[in-house]
């Protein structure tokens, strides 16, 4: 299907998170290099294309989301030399590069903070969203941080306040100056020159505020869940402060940028109003696609959950090819989060075939190929501002961003050869790479036959999704494209479950786990599933 422009549709696209992927010089951060050096792992899985997270200047209190330089390699992730033979050892391994891009937000040391807080007339003066405090002293209206506390702070030398979506070191961007945007415009510029194949856009729901700064409504008591109560942000509707329908016409200006060049990607985060996807991603103008937190927070692994997702959200948007994602640097990983504690090796492997066997292009995070589980950490190891600010009730990102394990006997378990900047536990060292890449019936070998299958398959790389329905924790739906359909039955429970093939069925493509064919039935096994010709 499709053009060449369209490689994406479908493709599988492995996020690293390059400050825990593999450190090259011994002080315990990933770098660049390390990344090149682990590129045949990458590949081997089948990876069609790399989201490298933040790698520039950064004083990382958001750990790079917070960037002081967009064109530019952080020292300790490596050079611009180092970047450019990465691109190209990534391209020989006939894999794109597609890079994360913070243009909502700079760090406070963003050279164009500094500026443009000096004075209310300077050149830059209007780059960020300055306001007068009240009368009273206090923050000029009622937004909140998605890390909570106001989404405003104050400037001593402006003597007004500035707006921060984030950490109070992240101040936003103002979206409404023409300068701002060309010079985003310009930072996209800089690294598809340098042969990037696209970006993953961070907050990308949140590049246009309400210039008139309108207060933000409160949530209706009836949506608000245990986890809006647990992020007091989450009391309100985030509706002036981002998600607004005029963003829409600055995911046109990036996608114009886009179409200057061959066959590039851009891909959006849309957190918070995932029913804005549609405004924002899909068609030849808005963004290509996107992804939203649907699974990223579902901790029940419920199969009307998967339907929703496609039947509520993405039924209606016509010309959007949308993501599919279970897991990324801020989430819980999604074995832990549907129940496998410290490590459940046939959820895992359930998981990673339900991800390839949905519509989508999908985002795999590093070490969901390994099936690793979230890691519980100690309050003296936590770096992350927000399990700093909560810590223990909410633990911050920290779990699900500490290093790749390449080699379990090692102290650094093959991910440095000093002190790793996260500690490494031995729930992670026994499944490292190197354990799983001599064991026929590990995770990793899991996930490279099915990432392999989806490529053979087109009606499960692009095909059409239909819902069945079914019972209790069975989970079915049917793919077709190109004169093929599949039929994709799992059970997502961990006891034995019974799905009727009403429509009769064919061949089995693949199975997993215990399934077995009982007259025009399926017996299902805890955690298995089969794909079947339908
Ligand atoms: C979303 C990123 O994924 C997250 O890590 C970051 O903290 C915020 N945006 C702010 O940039
Ligand atoms: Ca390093």
């Amino acid at each position: 299907m499709g053009s060449k422009a369209e490689w994406w549709k479908g493709a599988v696209v492995y996020q690293i998170y390059p400050r825990s992927f593999r450190d090259t010089n011994g002080d315990g951060i990933g770098d660049l290099k390390g990344i090149e050096e682990k590129l045949d792992h990458v590949a081997g899985l089948g990876a069609d294309a790399i989201w490298l997270s933040p790698f520039y200047p950064s004083p990382n209190k958001d750990f790079g989301y917070d960037v002081s330089d967009y064109c530019d390699v952080a020292p300790e992730m490596g050079t611009l030399a180092d970047f450019d033979r990465l691109v190209k050892e990534t391209h020989k391994r006939g894999m794109k590069l597609i890079v994360d891009q913070v243009l909502a937000h700079t760090s406070e040391q963003h050279q164009w903070f500094q500026e443009s807080q000096l004075s209310a007339d300077n050149a830059k003066s209007d780059w960020y969203v300055w306001a007068d405090a009240k009368e009273d002293g206090t923050v000029p209206n009622n937004w909140l941080s998605a890390f909570g506390g106001p989404a405003w702070s104050w400037n001593p030398v402006r003597r007004q306040y500035y707006h921060h979506k984030f950490l109070k070191s992240q101040p936003k961007l103002n979206f409404h100056n023409e300068e701002v945007v060309d010079a985003c415009m310009n930072v996209l510029r800089f690294w598809l020159d340098r042969g990037v194949d696209g970006f993953r856009l961070d907050v990308a729901n949140a590049y246009l505020h309400d210039a008139r700064l309108t207060d933000n409504p409160p949530l209706p008591m009836e949506k608000r869940t245990f986890m809006d109560w647990a992020h007091a942000p989450r009391l309100q509707q985030h509706i002036h402060d981002a998600n607004m329908p005029e963003n829409e016409w600055a995911m046109k200006r990036v996608r114009a940028v886009m179409e200057e060049y061959d066959e590039r990607l851009a891909f959006g985060e849309f957190s918070e109003r995932q029913e804005m996807l549609g405004l924002y991603a899909g068609g030849l103008e808005r963004l290509h696609t996107g992804y939203t937190f649907h699974f990223l927070e579902d901790w029940s692994f419920e199969p009307p959950v998967f339907r929703e997702y496609y039947e509520d959200l993405l039924a209606p948007l016509a010309d959007l090819f949308p993501c599919v994602t279970f897991s990324n640097h801020d989430i819980v990983r999604p074995v832990t989060r549907w129940g496998g504690g410290q490590g459940d090796d046939a959820l895992a492997k359930l998981a990673l075939t339900i991800l390839v066997a949905l519509k989508g292009t999908v985002l795999m995070y590093q070490g969901e190929e390994l099936g690793l589980p979230e890691v519980d950490l100690d309050r003296k190891d936590i770096k992350d501002p927000v399990g700093d600010l909560y810590f223990p009730w909410v633990k911050g990102r920290d779990g699900c961003r500490t290093p790749m394990p390449w080699e379990s006997g090692a102290e650094g378990a093959g991910f440095t050869t000093g002190t790793p900047w996260l500690p490494i536990p031995d729930y992670h060292k026994v499944r490292a790479a190197d354990v799983q890449a001599g064991d026929m019936n590990s995770v990793l070998a899991h996930a490279r036959q099915i990432v392999a299958l989806r490529k053979a398959h087109p009606a499960l790389k692009f095909g059409d999704i239909r819902f069945l329905d079914t019972e209790g924790k069975v989970l079915a739906f049917t793919r077709e494209a190109e004169g093929e359909k599949l039929l994709c039955v799992f059970n997502l429970g961990a006891e034995a479950a019974r799905y009727a093939l009403l429509d009769g069925a064919g061949e089995t493509v693949f199975a997993l786990g215990e399934v077995k064919r009982e007259g025009e039935a399926l017996s299902l096994g805890s955690r298995s599933g089969a794909i079947l010709k339908a």
